[in-house]
C-alpha cells in the first residue's frame, strides 16, 4: 500500500482552511482534524463553567486545574458526512461556531496548559500518518515533520464576508462590521500571543486565496500531494 503522508494547513482566521483540508482528506481517504474546533470546545467549556467572567476576564489558573475534566473528541456523522466535535460526550458542533465562542477563543488558546494538552492530543492523532490537520501552529509545533505544509491567507475583508455568509447560513444574527472586527482582532491576537503564535513555517507553501475558487485551491494542493506521493492515494 502507498505510504501515507501528513499534511499541515495553517493560516489566518476564516480563510477557508477547513474547506480545502476536508476536500483533500476526502479525496485521499485521510483523516481530517480541525484543531480550531478543539480550542473552541475548550472555550465553550470555560464559558459554561464560569472561568470567563461577564466582563471577559479569564481565570486561567482555575481553568488549568480543571483541564483533566475536559474530554474533547470527534465523531463522523454518517448521515451528514460532517465530522462533529464532542465536549464531554455532548455534540457541540453548532455551539462552538457561535460569535460568543469566537470572541473568547484567542484568550483560551493563549493558556499554556491548554495548548500543552491539545497539542499532545493532536500529535497523537498524527502519529499514524494519513492526516490533514488545519490550525495555526500545525506546521511549526504540532507536526513540524509533516511532508507537506501550506500557509493560507486572504484579504481580511474577503475572509470576513465568507465568515458572515457562513454564520448567516447557520442562522446566527450578526453584522459584517462585527464579523470583520472579530476576524481582525483574532488575527492580531493569534500572531502576537506568547504561546505558539501563528507563524508561517519556513518550508510552507503559501496560498493567497483572495481570488481563488475552492476548486482552484483544491487542484493546487492536490498538485503538490501528487508530486510528493507520485499518484493519488485513492487509486493506489
Ligand atoms: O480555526 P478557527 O478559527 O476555528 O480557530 C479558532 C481559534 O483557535 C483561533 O482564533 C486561534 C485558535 N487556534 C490555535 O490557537 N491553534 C490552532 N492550532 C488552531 C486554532
Amino acid at each position: 500500500m502507498k505510504q501515507k503522508i501528513n499534511i499541515a494547513i495553517d493560516g489566518y482566521s476564516s480563510c477557508g482552511k477547513s474547506t480545502v483540508a476536508k476536500a483533500i482528506a476526502k479525496e485521499l481517504n485521510y483523516v481530517y482534524v480541525d484543531t480550531g474546533a478543539m480550542y473552541r470546545a475548550m472555550t465553550l467549556y470555560a464559558l459554561q463553567h464560569g472561568y470567563i467572567a461577564v466582563n471577559g476576564t479569564l481565570d486561567g489558573e482555575a481553568l488549568e486545574k480543571a483541564l483533566d475534566l475536559v474530554l474533547i473528541n470527534f465523531k463522523y456523522n454518517f448521515d451528514t458526512g460532517v465530522i462533529e466535535t464532542f465536549l464531554n460526550g455532548q455534540n457541540v458542533e453548532k455551539e462552538i461556531r457561535s460569535l460568543q465562542v469566537s470572541k473568547h477563543v484567542s484568550k483560551i488558546s493563549d493558556v499554556k496548559a491548554v495548548r500543552l494538552k491539545l497539542v499532545k492530543l493532536q500529535k497523537r492523532m498524527a502519529e499514524t500518518k494519513g492526516v490533514v490537520m488545519d490550525g495555526r501552529d500545525i506546521g511549526t509545533v504540532v507536526i513540524p515533520d509533516a511532508e507537506l505544509k501550506f500557509f493560507m491567507t486572504a484579504d481580511s475583508k474577503v475572509r470576513a464576508k465568507r465568515r458572515y455568509d457562513e454564520l448567516k447560513f447557520m442562522g446566527v444574527e450578526t453584522t459584517m462590521e462585527e464579523v470583520l472586527l472579530n476576524v481582525n482582532s483574532r488575527d492580531e491576537y493569534d500572531t502576537k500571543r506568547a504561546n505558539d503564535p501563528l507563524r508561517q513555517a519556513s518550508d510552507a507553501i503559501v496560498i493567497d486565496n483572495s481570488n481563488l475558487t475552492i476548486e482552484e485551491q483544491f487542484q493546487f494542493v492536490m498538485g503538490h500531494v501528487l508530486k510528493k506521493t507520485g499518484a493519488p492515494e485513492s487509486i493506489s
